[in-house]
């Protein structure tokens, strides 16, 4: 086990945080990991107060964006102690979309044990309402100063953690989705399949629109045709048509591969239902709703768990979804996962990493 460098706050921010009204990341824990990348490598890291630091007006990632994160949970065990979901698999998809942007790779081993040292020292954070959890966010960052447009040789890993309830204020109710025709996430041989701070930069117009016609979100068709679904930016898509569960698939490197995504998929599989991952066409999907056979659509995402879809707007139109009702195979994943999470189902595939504290 590594040992880190601590330092521990010596005033805490628990007390300013409403844990009866967490909403999602706008409080932050006490202690923050930090690594930074020198002379070749990285460094061992240590466990600080969260706080402010300083970056110079020349650091390249504010111009540039080589920057990534990711995104995972810890939750208080029913039996005690503390739940990761797999970790591990955020880990290496970090080093995936370190690899995409030139970015150093970390090593995995040192990046969970430093999420556990967290967990461990802001154990309290860890909210105690079902359905709430701690939100780690792993961010690294290029931090070198100069403006020609090549990468940096120095960067910095942080891990910040955060107590949150789910992702969208509706929770497990449905949300309203507006498919966007006009601008596109990302496109094939881009980064729409790595963590990377950009795509999420690129996202924001067409959801400030989204949000102004009353849709939570947009649903991103395919760069080229903008027929094919790819996915919702903040999490995948999921539809349920007649008994089949249909997601777009991962091979053309355009969508995040998401590790509810897989959660569900594996799940799904093992209850026997049959599951297809393929390119699904907006019009596919306006067809199956016309003919009665769009039973559910659902995301997945670290973040929102699982986040049925009411209404999805498309071309002016709003199609309303399963009567705007959470579906019964939503239902059945988010009890399954919430369930494998909080420890109160077996863990019959090795996802929890558990930590006694
Ligand atoms: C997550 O689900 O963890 C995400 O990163 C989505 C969003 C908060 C950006």
């Amino acid at each position: 086990m590594i040992k880190f460098k601590t330092t521990l706050a010596t005033q805490s921010r628990f007390d300013s945080i409403n844990f009866n009204d967490l909403r999602f990341g706008i409080y932050f824990s006490d202690h923050i990991y930090v690594s930074d990348y020198i002379n070749g490598a990285w460094t061992e890291g240590e466990i600080k107060p969260y706080g402010p630091f300083e970056i110079e007006p020349a650091m390249c990632t504010l111009h540039y964006g080589q920057a990534l994160f990711e995104g995972l949970k810890a939750f208080r065990s029913v039996k005690g102690g503390v739940n990761l979901f797999r970790p591990y698999k955020n880990a290496e998809r970090l080093n995936k979309s370190a690899e995409r942007i030139c970015i150093p790779p970390f090593d995995i081993e040192r990046l969970i044990e430093a999420m556990k040292e967290l967990c461990r020292i802001d154990y309290k954070f860890i909210p105690t309402k079902r359905g709430n959890a701690l939100y780690i966010r792993p961010v690294a960052f290029g931090t070198g100063n100069f403006l020609g447009v090549h990468e940096s040789d120095t960067y910095r890993l942080i891990i910040i953690t955060s107590p949150v309830a789910s992702y969208y204020p509706e929770g497990l109710n449905p949300v309203r989705i507006m498919v966007s025709d006009t601008y596109t996430r990302a496109a094939k041989g881009g980064t729409g399949s790595a963590k990377v701070a950009g795509n999420y930069a690129a996202s924001l117009l067409a959801t400030k629109k989204a949000r102004e016609l009353g849709y939570s979100q947009v649903l991103w068709l395919d760069a080229i045709s903008h027929q094919f679904v790819d996915e919702v930016g903040a999490m995948n898509i999921m539809f349920v048509i007649d008994d089949e569960l249909i997601t777009p698939s991962l091979e053309n490197g355009t969508i995040l591969p998401g590790v509810t995504r897989d959660s569900v998929l594996t799940i799904a599989r093992e209850w026997g239902m049959k599951v297809i991952e393929r390119a699904i066409s907006i019009e596919e999907v306006i067809s199956a709703h016309s003919q009665g056979k769009l039973n559910e659509v659902f995301g997945t995402g670290t973040a929102a768990v699982i986040s049925p879809v009411g209404v999805l707007g498309y071309k002016g139109k709003d199609y309303i979804i399963n009567d705007n009702k959470i579906g019964t195979y939503a239902q059945k994943f988010y009890d399954a996962i919430t369930g494998i999470q909080y420890g109160e189902l077996e863990d019959t595939h090795g996802w929890i990493l558990h930590i006694e504290v």
